[in-house]
């Protein structure tokens, strides 16, 4: 007889969240399914305090004193405007000095150094890396490289291929909960407490398949049983199987569509995204009609008062520029709440989310 106790089989996610994090906490930042909702909360809350404390100088003062002391580097090889710079300005909230990379043709690759190699020297000048790279998978292959070091530094992926995009989806969220309790519910403690999410209608809108942000999103609200989610596509832009079986085996209602004028009125909040079409390999989206996915002027009577329109960006025409003053249109706070999210997430990997706390409880909070 077998005697030996078996143990349960990690799941394939468990063991890459295992992997990626220390003392149950993010350590690398990869994928989005390594944060569950307490962790999603206490980065929102952490957010908060950051953003309170940075508002005036003496607490502009504090910040600045957390990550003096270590080096970041910025290694964005695939174009960016907001990732790039809210990371740089998070850098410059928590202290600390960072350099970047944006062009491999001026660094030793071109002399025939491997892309790895060129990751392990930057893990010997820098403290951090945060990383936005063209190939799937390649900032979780630069975890488990890192973790073989003798110095192990974390990764944060700031964007891989069609994949993830794990901090935007945690700026996308704290969005959301600062615009689903706005009214009345300031007060920090209470915005977290209970599950907001739970009754709301939530639309994805346009390039699904590819959209990186979408997928990332999806996975942190799946942690929010009581949410509704519609994913409203072209039929060949429709979000992929792998999310549509998390969905199930999470419990979340949802469904698909291609008739946003229907949808809208039902939605809390509305993410649009543009058409992915650098990932086209034979120019294939150039046959889709993706104006039908398009927010328009004359939507705007289904809108409910409260609903949100969220957009990643950058945008080409899917939220008309006549909506940018409507009270909905809330995608240029989603840009600044990504720098208070990110330099927050920064202080939380290095262990300063204890200081800030502390420094808010002590100063700020009345
Ligand atoms: N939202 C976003 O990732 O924008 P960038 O591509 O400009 O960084």
């Amino acid at each position: 007889m077998d005697t030996q106790v078996k143990k349960p089989r990690q799941s394939e996610t468990a063991r890459r969240v295992a992997a990626l994090n220390r003392n149950e906490k993010a350590f690398h930042v990869v994928i989005a399914q390594q944060f569950d909702r307490a962790a999603i909360e206490q980065l929102c809350q952490l957010a908060d305090m950051t953003r309170s404390i940075g508002e005036a100088r003496p607490g502009t003062q504090f910040l600045r004193t957390l990550l003096s002391h270590r080096r970041a580097m910025l290694y964005f090889i695939q174009p960016s405007t907001r990732t790039f710079l809210s990371f740089s300005a998070a850098c410059q909230i928590v202290g600390m000095p960072y350099n970047s990379v944006r062009d491999t043709s001026t660094s030793s690759e071109v002399k025939g150094e491997s892309e790895d190699d060129t990751i392990r020297v930057l893990s010997q000048y820098f403290d951090l890396i945060i990383m936005r790279h063209p190939a799937e998978g390649f900032a979780e292959h630069v975890a488990e490289m890192l973790n073989e070091m003798p110095r192990t530094i974390p990764v944060i992926n700031a964007g891989s291929g069609k994949d993830q995009h794990p901090t935007q989806a945690l700026l996308d969220i704290y969005t959301l909960f600062r615009c689903f309790t706005e009214s009345g519910e300031m007060r920090m403690e209470r915005r977290y407490m209970r599950n907001a999410f739970a009754g709301k209608t939530i639309a994805f809108v346009g390039d699904l398949k590819r959209g990186r942000t979408v997928r990332s999103l999806t996975y942190l609200l799946c942690r929010y049983p009581g949410v509704r989610l519609v994913f409203v596509s072209p039929p060949e832009l429709q979000i992929g199987e792998d999310i549509v079986e998390y969905l199930d085996r999470s419990g979340i209602e949802f469904e698909t569509g291609e008739d946003l004028r229907k949808q809208i009125g039902d939605c809390d909040a509305v993410y649009m995204t543009r058409l992915q079409d650098e990932h086209d390999l034979h120019g294939e989206s150039k046959s889709i009609d993706y104006d039908r996915f398009n927010l328009t002027t004359d939507m705007v009577k289904y809108f409910k008062p409260d609903l949100a329109i969220l957009h990643p960006l950058p945008r080409r025409r899917e939220v008309d520029q006549q909506l940018d003053s409507l009270p909905q249109a809330k995608y240029w706070a989603q840009v600044r709440n990504g720098m208070w999210m990110r330099a927050a997430l920064i202080a939380s990997i290095f262990n300063f989310d204890v200081a800030v706390r502390d420094h808010y409880h002590a100063y700020y909070a009345f």
